[in-house]
């Protein structure tokens, strides 16, 4: 199964959701890859820490591919469980090119105006996609939400994304929560995370939820 977690804004946290579920995916006993399209290589970095030094922890694999990689994609889902793409926050030929062979495209994006507006670009893309990979699915997760409940841009920005039905907008969401940066820092998933604090409890259930609900669509 390919997923791509992609969009056409960067610091949408892209490569912090596709290191969580590629963590989450792993505990399940899935072999993942991660493919890093992205030549600011956060993944790569990523996954080096965690060989380096989270040895005892499930394996993922990456890798760094660019320009246009749907063959690449297609034989590494030939040979493993999971393929998580993570390209660059903007329109790029990895992007348009794992587009055209992934089975869930998942969009992360921030609550706010400024990444709600590169919606509909993105859905002219994805309609180009479309017409070549049918079977195409497509979630939104919106992250790095604001924890302070008196904060409406999580239901705004839920009522502006029911306007693209082609759009599954997750009911999981991803808070703003400095746990996920410092788990990144130490090559682990938020899930791995040995700090009993509330914020944490939550991240990791925010996390075993978004990875149950894009399971359920990627069957
Ligand atoms: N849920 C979150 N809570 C707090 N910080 C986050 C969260 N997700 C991402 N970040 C931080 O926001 C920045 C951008 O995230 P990143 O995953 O690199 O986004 P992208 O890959 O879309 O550019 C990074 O500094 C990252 O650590
Ligand atoms: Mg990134």
């Amino acid at each position: 199964m390919i997923y791509l977690i992609a969009g056409r804004k960067g610091g949408s946290g892209k490569s912090t959701v596709t290191m969580n579920l590629g963590v989450a995916l792993a505990h399940d006993k899935q072999d993942v890859i991660i493919v890093d399209a992205d030549k600011q290589s956060s993944s790569s970095t990523w996954v080096l820490e965690r060989s380096r030094y989270q040895k005892d922890l499930p394996k993922i694999h990456c890798v760094a591919k660019y320009d246009d990689i749907s063959d690449s994609l297609e034989d590494l889902d030939s040979r493993y469980g999971c393929v998580l793409v993570d390209p660059a926050g903007r329109d790029s030929e990895e992007m348009r090119s794992a587009m055209t062979v992934a089975h869930v495209l998942i969009v992360p994006l921030r609550p706010s105006q400024l990444d709600l507006d590169t919606v509909p670009e993105l859905m002219k893309i994805i309609k180009d996609s479309k017409r070549i990979n049918p079977r195409l699915k497509v979630l939104s997760v919106l992250s790095i939400c604001p924890t302070n409940p008196i904060i409406n841009e999580i239901s705004d920005a839920k009522e502006y994304l029911s306007e693209f039905p082609e759009i599954n907008l997750l009911d999981s969401i991803i808070c703003d929560r400095k746990i996920y940066r410092d788990c990144v820092s130490d090559g682990l998933g938020v899930l791995e995370s040995k700090t009993s604090s509330e914020s944490a409890k939550k991240a990791k259930q925010e996390i075993v939820n978004f990875k149950n609900e894009v399971m359920s669509y990627g069957h």
